[in-house]
């Protein structure tokens, strides 16, 4: 197991990249309203990126048929939008977005809800909350479980649950390298954090409990329950002080 540390101008890379995406991010979410379809969200998100000449990478990845996973309400991640799926008042918004900068990547998810639904709001912002306990512990010398513990109980002790069976990951030249990150504690400590590790840390929060099925169009992901779930992501440099957060940009929210 290695996990590659990335150069200085490795970084000045992601963080273009990263910058392209917190603003194609803000983009679509000025752009969040009912009745736009999953497939609308899709087509703005990848004209912005291809306006800033990169790439979107979830474009074919694996077969993954667009450039932005749409997932609504008790979908978890990995929503395929499409014409026929149209986004309603009240409506809990996750889109997960990637972009390819001069062969660098950069990864982040935002979730939404589309006018009033207090439930869903609350859910949003303990899951993107829940990042930011995590991050807290993501510093040189640490371990992954401790961001892992981070999210964890900040999640619980709101009373939602952390899905087991989807994880963070290392990023970098590709969308996922090495290592996995969960969101949840084990046995194992995780790899130990170093300056100029890049990470992209995403937990995936359910309301209810936390097992997920795959849905037979063998990409989108919901919750057994049928809860709602939120997502929230970033890709975030590790430094010999506080974390980076690389899929930022000036003046624009994280
Ligand atoms: N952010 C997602 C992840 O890290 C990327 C989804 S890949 C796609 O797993 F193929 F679904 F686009
Ligand atoms: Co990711």
């Amino acid at each position: 197991m290695s996990v590659r540390v990335k150069s200085p101008e490795e970084i000045e890379l992601m963080k273009e990249a990263g910058r392209i995406l917190a603003l194609t991010h803000d983009e679509l979410r000025k752009a969040l309203k009912p009745g736009m379809t999953t497939l609308d969200v899709d087509r703005l998100g990848e004209s912005v990126i291809r306006d800033f000449h990169c790439i979107p990478s979830f474009l074919n990845y694996n077969g993954y048929p667009a450039s932005i996973c749409v997932s609504l309400n008790d979908e978890v991640v990995h929503g395929i939008p499409s014409a026929d799926r149209v986004i309603k008042e009240g409506d809990l918004v996750s889109l997960d977005a990637g972009v390819i900068y001069k062969g660098y990547h950069s990864d982040s998810a935002r979730s939404y809800v589309v006018g009033e639904n207090v439930e869903a709001k609350r859910l949003v912002d303990v899951t993107r909350q829940s990042f930011f306990e995590g991050i807290k512990y993501a510093r040189a010398g640490n371990h992954l479980r401790d961001i892992a513990r981070g999210i964890q109980q900040y999640t619980e002790s709101h009373g939602y649950s952390v899905v087991r069976l989807l994880s963070g990951h290392g990023i970098g030249t590709k969308l996922h390298e090495e290592p996995v990150i969960l969101n949840y504690v084990t046995w194992r400590r995780g790899v130990k954090l170093k300056p100029g590790m890049t990470l992209a840390i995403e937990p995936m929060i359910n309301q209810g409990e936390f097992d997920v099925v795959w849905l037979d169009d063998d990409w989108t992901v919901c919750t057994c329950d049928g809860s709602l779930s939120a997502h929230y992501e970033n890709t975030v440099l590790i430094t010999e002080g506080e974390p980076v957060i690389l899929s930022s940009a000036d003046g624009i929210e994280l």
